[in-house]
């Protein structure tokens, strides 16, 4: 049994790819809506709730998070009484973007220009050393581009102190990156380490709208400069199972964004475009089984569905599509599903991404 912190569509797609190797799961989700629920039990409780993590704890051989605003206190708990995949030490190091930015850093990953802000009346001092445009963002809570906000003159500044009154903040220089990029890797018990090839992604509005993958015209040395981030990483974090990094690309140098100590949403493309998905190797990696092979077998392009999605025969009608749906009530900024298209050849791939456009619920960047 597997137990897992969390119940949103990457639970769902986790228990996709575990019910077949012969897993059942267990869900912890306050929501009672949780989309992951129909693919297992489902505890409707705070992550943190003691009888909760009693009950994860007392019957599942291992527990998960696919969540990662999940209180370290909770992992830490049911960490003391099952095995928990990462460690709750790899959840906490992914909470703070200050922490993180500093981890990076001394794993000897290029990072931007960053300076903390303890209260935002220390903003203008942040921004004395990173200079403007800069990117202020809370340390902690912020996902989907929620949190943060650009500063491109002194009148935004003054604008930031008053909106994130009482958050501890960072500031990072605003990088003028050709574009922005992601690499997905896991690591087993035994401390094997699988790397995707590194996946290119277009944001809008802060949530991610497009991934392709494998990156188009990625030179070797990028890629494994990539790699060996993630496998510092995850080495230096004892890590078990599937991390995603997010880089910017500036010429032929990366710079380390942020982490997710858990499968990530730029992964998707993998279930049908890789020889093992990043949930089957989660899953493979926090039941101690060997990793399976993460090489891509197509071209991918992975499309999110925001606020609304398409009928399954509209999108279904497209060559080489396949839907995924999580069962979410459809609601304005919200993931409620994706589109994986595969095609043998990258040119190919461009005219099937030109039949998604005007698709409900696809908002594509020129690509
Ligand atoms: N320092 C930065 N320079 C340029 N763009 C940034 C910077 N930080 C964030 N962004 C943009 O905002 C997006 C969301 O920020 P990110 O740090 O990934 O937070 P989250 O994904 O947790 O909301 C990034 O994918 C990127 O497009
Ligand atoms: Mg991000």
């Amino acid at each position: 049994l597997i137990g897992v912190l969390g119940g949103g569509q990457l639970g769902r797609m986790l228990a996709l790819a575990g019910v077949p190797l012969g897993h059942d799961f267990t869900f912890v989700d306050p929501a009672p809506d949780a989309c992951a629920a129909v693919l297992g039990r489902h505890l409707k409780a705070d992550f943190d709730d003691p009888e909760a993590l009693l009950e994860l704890a007392r019957t599942c051989e291992v527990v998960t998070f696919e969540f990662e605003r999940v209180p370290t206190r909770a992992a830490t708990r049911v960490g003391l009484s099952t095995l928990i995949r990462p460690g709750p030490r790899a959840l906490e190091a992914g909470q703070d973007r200050l922490g993180e930015k500093e981890l990076f850093e001394s794993l000897g990953m290029e990072v931007t220009d960053y300076a903390a802000a303890s209260a935002p009346t220390d903003l203008v001092d942040a921004i004395a050393r990173t200079g403007l445009p800069a990117v202020v963002k809370t340390r902690t809570e912020g996902y989907d581009g929620k949190g943060q906000s650009v500063l491109r003159s002194q009148s935004d500044v003054a604008r930031a102190e008053e909106g994130l009154a009482g958050w501890p903040l960072i500031v990072e220089a605003q990088v003028d990156f050709d574009r922005e990029l992601s690499i997905i890797a896991a690591r087993s018990v035994d401390g094997d380490v699988v790397c995707y090839p590194l996946i290119e992604n277009h944001h809008h509005d802060g949530i991610l709208r497009l991934s392709l993958a494998p990156a188009p015209n990625v030179q070797a040395s990028v890629q494994s400069t990539a790699e060996s981030h993630a496998r510092s990483l995850l080495e230096h974090l004892d890590y078990v199972g599937v991390v995603a990094i997010e880089l910017f690309q500036v010429g032929d140098r990366l710079l380390a964004n942020e982490f997710a100590p858990r499968v990530h949403n730029s992964g998707h493309w993998t279930i049908e475009g890789a020889a093992t998905s990043q949930f089957e190797n989660h899953v493979r990696a926090i039941t101690s089984v060997t990793l399976g092979p993460a090489t891509p077998t197509a071209y991918s392009a992975m499309v999110n569905l925001i606020g609304v999605a398409p009928s399954p025969a509209d999108a279904l009608r497209i060559e080489g599509a396949h839907l995924h749906l999580y069962g979410k009530t459809p609601r304005e900024g919200r993931k409620v599903g994706h589109l994986t298209l595969i095609d043998d050849s990258s040119e190919h791939l461009r005219t099937c991404l030109e039949r998604v456009v005007g698709l409900p619920g696809t908002k594509l960047p020129e690509v």
